[in-house]
């Protein structure tokens, strides 16, 4: 009976503590201390208990009346000054505790840290690059003519602010290329030798949806230079990258293509995971587009201050969001599920 007894005072304790109109509580005087409330029906075993035990029951028994009309009549007050009742305050340490859900790293969290971690351990510092930028480091400073298609409205989120008169109107970048030139005047502000290992890892803006993207993402841009750098050094990093991120079955393969800021430029490919390399329904015969790279423009160096004929450079511009899909193939059908917030789907990673 005693076990009885304590378990109708837990009831009672939970169910007042989830009460919140002054309704309910007078239900629940009812239901446990009415005339043929539980409490009330427990007492009426109390003939069979042995006589000896009678008085210390009974005790018990009023001690727990007296404290459910106290909670009941404490909670009353609370509502009514309309306050909720603080949790700690009726904690009872008997009960079994509540395990709270444990919660992980979002998947795009999780991939930063690692994509982090390959390039710093081969001497790349991690820096960061604003995202609301002048259209001079994102365009201008990146060689590219005035009615580049890049420019147009449709392309880039443009901000509502007065255009200056040195940097041009105020953009959110579209690209972690602009921290190039960034990068380039603060190493040869007051060094001698811009010998530069950076990762610039941020959010890029631009106007687009589809499957494989979305208007915010992110982008991870390394950018090398130093005397004597060529593209034998992109590629080894390169390399390096796709074996240490994607595993060592995965390799790359470098095409021509044609950026403003970098000459040559190239195309980055990765062989497809789901297929390796043999072509199926996700890849283009056995590829996946990485993103782009190419050995720094002279332009670009020299609106960084750093003089073309000494030093040169490499650089690259990839997507983590799209590495992450490179990474999971099927697993990730969609990008956009990646921001979508539903729990379910991301509990998977
Ligand atoms: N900024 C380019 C893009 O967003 C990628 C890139 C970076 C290409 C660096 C070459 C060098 O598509």
């Amino acid at each position: 009976m005693e076990e009885n007894l304590l378990h109708i005072k837990n009831d009672a304790v939970s169910l007042v503590m989830d009460a919140d109109n002054l309704a309910e509580l007078n239900q629940i005087y009812i239901d446990f201390l009415g005339r043929s409330g539980k409490l009330t029906k427990e007492l009426k075993n109390l003939k069979d208990v042995p006589q000896e035990k009678r008085p210390e029951v009974g005790k018990l028994a009023n001690e727990i009346k007296t404290a459910i009309e106290t909670i009941i009549s404490d909670k009353k007050k609370l509502l009514k000054q309309g306050k909720r009742v603080e949790r700690a305050e009726k904690l009872d340490i008997t009960k079994p505790g509540i395990k709270p859900k444990k919660g992980s790293q979002h998947l795009v969290t999780q991939a930063i840290k690692e994509i982090s971690q390959v390039f710093e351990s081969i001497g790349f510092n991690r820096v960061r690059h604003p995202e609301v930028e002048w259209d001079w480091y994102a365009f201008e400073s990146l060689n590219f003519p005035e009615d580049h298609p890049a420019r147009d409205d449709w392309e880039t989120f443009f901000i509502d602010e007065k255009p200056s008169e040195k940097y041009g109107p105020m953009i959110l970048t579209p690209h972690t290329s602009s921290g190039q030139v960034r990068e380039m005047l603060e190493q040869v502000k007051d060094k001698k030798n811009p010998s530069i290992r950076m990762l610039n890892l941020a959010k890029c803006y631009r106007r687009q949806s589809d499957v494989s993207h979305t208007e915010m993402f992110h982008q991870f841009e390394g950018l090398v230079i130093d005397e004597g750098i060529n593209i034998g050094h992109l590629k080894g990093v390169l390399e390096y990258f796709v074996k240490s991120y994607f595993g060592k079955a995965r390799t790359s393969r470098i095409r021509p293509y044609q950026f403003q800021f970098t000459e040559p430029s190239f195309e980055i490919d990765i062989s497809c995971g789901i297929c390796n390399g043999k072509g199926c329904k996700l890849c283009k015969e056995g590829w996946l587009e990485l993103g782009g790279a190419g050995m720094v423009h002279p332009n670009v160096l020299k609106a960084g201050k750093i003089d073309p004929e000494k030093y040169t450079g490499f650089a690259f511009g990839w997507g983590v969001e799209r590495v992450l899909m490179m990474k999971e193939g099927l697993n990730l059908p969609d990008l956009r599920l990646i921001y979508s917030n539903r729990i379910e789907f991301l509990k998977q990673f």
